[in-house]
């Protein structure tokens, strides 16, 4: 049997940091309310020059440093992000061409904050069945270029980054299961209500920007998360307590805190990095991972489960053994 199992690690920031209090001199928000009812305190924004792929090649270089790999060793590029580039190519076609490994797959996924979790299990199939050895599964956003800045219900809340993993071929576990879901009929509360086949005029004109219904979101999130707990631990065969660390999609501390109370799980062994990052959508999760595996938390052999939710509604999680 072949497994899947997270070789290396790896994540890159922005250079500039933007604290609550920063925000709060241009738009009508204060520290204590973002605090209060998010658990952000900063978050990193791109300037000139740092894109989502040049934030994606940097951290997929650490994965695969860390793997013990070189670029040559990747067989499978998978990119997940709401914020690409260019309309094409994709985004993961931009890092293989900086990193140098060609001819294989890459392709990018489009799931927003349930990005990396999609990208991850459709990458797992890839290495199951043997399609491909070393994938290079990445999420990455700037995720503040279509922020409306003049929209405090929403600009607050992101974050721009990168995230990545090496998902090797292994004789020992490695992922454990992998759930995936969608609702399309959620569509309007949390969107950006135009893109390439509609609203172009939109778009040209700079006003392509998410909106979102937060409290629609935050409601659907705590039940959708709570089945995503059950489903992935029931298929895995486990119970809450065989989980070592929680790494959750970090858009809402309250979030979170609602999935640590359905495992009975401390927040000890919750990596919460919201409060550094904000929401950077698909590069949320595997920038969190690679906090915790790089400052020494998430040990090999420990069970990490993730999870997370975003527009689509699209939501998932995996179990894999580190
Ligand atoms: O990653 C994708 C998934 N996204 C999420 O998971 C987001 C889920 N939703 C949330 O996290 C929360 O709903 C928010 C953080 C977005 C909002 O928190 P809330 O507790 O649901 O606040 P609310 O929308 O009910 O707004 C409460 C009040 C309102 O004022 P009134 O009507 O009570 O006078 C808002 O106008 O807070 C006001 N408000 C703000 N005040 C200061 C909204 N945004 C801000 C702000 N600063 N930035």
């Amino acid at each position: 049997m072949i497994y899947a199992k997270v070789a290396g690690t790896g994540s890159a920031l922005p250079k500039r940091v933007v604290s609550n209090e920063e925000l709060a001199q241009t738009v009508d928000t204060s520290d204590e309310w973002i605090k209060q009812r998010t658990g952000i305190a900063q978050r990193y924004i791109a300037g000139e020059g740092e894109t989502t792929s040049s934030l994606a090649v940097d951290a997929a270089k650490q994965a695969i440093d860390t793997a013990g790999l070189n670029a040559s060793d990747i067989d499978l590029i998978i990119v997940a992000t709401t914020t690409p580039d260019l309309v094409f190519p994709s985004t993961a076609t931009i890092v293989q061409n900086e990193l140098g490994c060609f001819g294989g797959p890459a392709f990018d996924v489009q799931a927003v904050c349930a990005g990396f979790v999609y990208a991850f299990a459709t990458a797992e199939k890839f290495v199951k069945t043997g399609a491909a050895k070393n994938a290079l599964v990445i999420g990455a956003e700037t995720f503040t270029r279509i922020l409306n800045w003049e929209d405090r219900t929403t600009c607050v809340l992101f974050g721009d980054g990168a995230g990545a993993v090496v998902l090797s071929a292994s004789d020992e576990p490695g992922v454990l299961t992998t759930r995936l879901y969608a609702d399309g009929r959620q569509k309007e509360n949390l969107w950006v209500p135009s893109g390439v086949s509609t609203n172009y005029q939109a778009m040209q004109d700079g006003a392509a920007f998410v909106q979102m219904n937060g409290q629609e979101v935050f409601k659907f999130a705590v039940k959708a998360l709570a089945q995503v707990v059950d489903d992935a631990l029931e298929e895995a065969g486990m119970t809450a307590a065989e989980i070592d660390w929680l790494v959750p999609h970090q858009a809402n501390i309250r979030i979170i805190q609602s999935t640590a109370k359905k495992l009975k799980m401390s927040m000890d062994n919750v990596v919460v990095t919201v409060d550094q990052h904000g929401n950077t959508s698909a590069a949320s999760i595997p920038l969190a991972l690679d906090t915790a595996v790089r400052d020494g938390r998430i040990q090999r052999g420990q069970t990490v489960l993730i999870e997370g939710i975003g527009g689509g509604f699209a939501w998932g999680g995996a179990i894999f053994r580190f």
